[in-house]
């Protein structure tokens, strides 16, 4: 497979809000490709296909864990912050990557796991041979396992308590995640000093910004139930302000799975920010929701409650990634639902959501994907595509935990699915062989080989995104529409919103989730009457905006416009 790219320029382009325009794509190392015939995805392979993202129209790459991990909870359980895993390569290896992404103008993202480490870092084992010792307060140690009754267990299908007992040390641990994650104690400064000297590392090596995973539980109280106590704002505000003096440009984007405006928080403020990005979390299951209740009011809530964010920061937009679709921020009613509806056997949940990517989800429905993807392009903020989603690729509930959704990427209809030429048994997870789902059709080669594949799709709505700038750094404003299936909005780019050589864009987005076609009368803001109205995939002339402010359209099963307001 090659891949001309035929907009490729050179080296990384100056724009210190690049995040506000960027395309982000998760790629699990792992996952990815295997250069070295072990079974294991790693950097070399990884590299391999940076050709593949630049053509599909990727900007930057979000990279899970890839350190020293015993691998216990997806590389998440860290056991050295400053090495990579042996399976995915070497340090050069990473510095390589990171060569060749910036070569062409793709920029790395990378997690860093801030609340805690795994039991078997160097920090750990000292903490708990050594109480009286440098690493004695690294952790948040106690005589007794009945402190902060009532913070939430998050894992609650394999854990029982937020603490654990500690044979050695003879005292009880806390851990918000897994037993074998014990929470690194922030009350301690000395903790602060090593997270920022592995954020200098990482920054010194050339990563462009880093995900701050599980980052709302840093500190515990009674009061604040550990979830986004003051303490932990502080803790990013300093970060922030050492990145913003030392490594401008770098990007710091917020892992909160909190309520809208408690999310916003993680922003900061204009005088004192945080986070340029934040994964918007109550958006993403709305989504669900609606698609299958043909109704958008929750959506239209949740979207007119998070649009006031401070200067520069910018939502990362989401419909899966490498965790369950979490449904812990929507109604009780509305859990309900979208269990009943997306995981209907049981071996589809876990905690509080569900293990399913996002073609199963959508049982194929080509109209349901194709309307989704082109939801998450036009929200506000800047959409994160995990991988194999844009081949539609399947899922496997028969693995454990969310592995479901973390096999191999299928590229070929050989081997493998062309991931590792190793023995198949040898994989770290077998690739999905279901029904309607298999690599063997399922795959990058035969999506390119079909002109009208998925794949073609998403790559002509992220090429199409890209010249429209309005749909990253653009106002946000809902249109009104008596219509209960269909979502309206419009985004505005100001000529301060504009690079040099560009003119200001406007552009009505309008998505229908009824199953049926229909149409619906939206309204404007005044200042549109008598616009007109252009579709920016074939250059069609809509019926224009009517003196009133008003447009009539008609909609087609589940369908989608994005039209030039001129
Ligand atoms: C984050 C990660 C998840 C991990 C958890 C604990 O939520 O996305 O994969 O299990 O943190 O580290």
């Amino acid at each position: 497979m090659s891949f001309t790219v035929p907009f490729s320029q050179p080296g990384l382009q100056h724009d210190p809000q690049w995040y506000r325009r960027a395309i982000f794509y998760e790629v699990m190392v792992g996952a990815f490709a295997d250069s070295d015939s072990d079974g294991v995805g790693d950097f070399q392979g990884l590299i391999g296909k940076l050709d593949y993202l630049e053509w599909l129209g990727v900007d930057a790459l979000w990279l899970p864990p890839f350190y020293a991990s015993p691998l216990l909870d997806g590389g998440y359980d860290v056991a050295d912050y400053r090495s990579v895993l042996p399976d995915y390569g070497t340090l050069d290896d990473f510095r390589e990557l990171v060569t060749q992404a910036h070569q062409r103008n793709m920029r790395i993202v990378i997690d860093l796991v801030v609340n805690h480490t795994s039991d078997q870092h160097e920090w750990f084992q000292q903490s708990r041979t050594d109480p009286h010792g440098p690493y004695g307060d690294y952790y948040v140690w106690s005589d007794t396992d009945d402190l902060w009754p009532d913070i939430r267990i998050i894992f609650s299908d394999t854990e029982e308590s937020n603490w654990a007992f500690d044979s050695e040390r003879r005292q009880f641990y806390f851990h918000r995640f897994f037993s074998h994650q014990p929470d690194l104690n922030y009350g301690n400064p000395a903790v602060h000093q090593e997270i920022f000297d592995v954020a200098r590392y990482w920054l010194d090596m050339g990563v462009d910004g880093f995900r701050l995973d599980a980052v709302p539980y840093l500190y515990e109280s009674d009061e604040g139930l550990g979830e986004s106590e003051p303490e932990t704002h502080d803790f990013i505000r300093s970060l922030r302000a050492m990145m913003d003096t030392d490594y401008p440009g770098k990007v710091l984007i917020a892992e909160a799975n909190q309520r809208p405006h408690e999310v916003a928080e993680y922003f900061g403020t204009t005088e004192a920010p945080e986070c340029h990005m934040a994964f918007d979390f109550p958006v993403m299951p709305r989504v669900f929701y609606a698609l299958r209740s043909q109704q958008v009011a929750s959506l239209v809530d949740v979207l007119s409650e998070t649009t006031e964010i401070p200067h520069g920061a910018t939502w990362a937009v989401f419909l899966r990634n490498h965790d369950e679709l979490t449904l812990e921020m929507v109604s009780d009613e509305e859990r309900q639902a979208l269990y009943g509806w997306y995981a209907y056997d049981p071996r589809m949940r876990i905690n509080e959501g569900i293990r399913r990517r996002l073609a199963t989800l959508l049982d194929n429905s080509r109209h349901e994907l194709e309307l989704a993807k082109a939801l998450l392009l036009a929200l506000p903020g800047a959409p994160f595509l995990y991988y194999g989603d844009e081949i539609a690729m399947g899922d496997n509930i028969w693995l454990n935990d969310r592995d479901a959704s973390r096999t191999p990427m299928q590229w070929t209809p050989d081997r493998n699915a062309g991931f590792s030429t190793a023995d198949p048994g040898k994989l770290y997870l077998p690739v999905v062989q279901s029904l309607g789902y298999h690599y063997s059709s399922v795959n990058v080669e035969t999506a390119l080989a079909q002109s009208r594949s998925f794949l073609h799709f998403v790559r002509q709505l992220i090429h199409v995104r890209r010249a429209h700038p309005v749909l990253g750094v653009g106002d946000f404003e809902m249109a009104s529409t008596p219509n209960e299936s269909v979502l309206a909005f419009v985004r505005t780019q100001s000529s301060e919103q504009c690079r040099p050589g560009e003119s200001p864009q406007t552009m009505l987005c309008v998505f229908s989730f009824a199953h049926h076609p229909t149409t619906a009368t939206i309204t404007l803001g005044a200042r549109h009457a008598g616009a007109r109205l252009r579709d920016v995939f074939g250059g069609g002339s809509f019926p224009g905006v009517g003196e009133n402010a008003q447009v009539t359209l008609t909609m087609g099963t589940q369908g989608f416009y994005w039209l030039a307001v001129e």
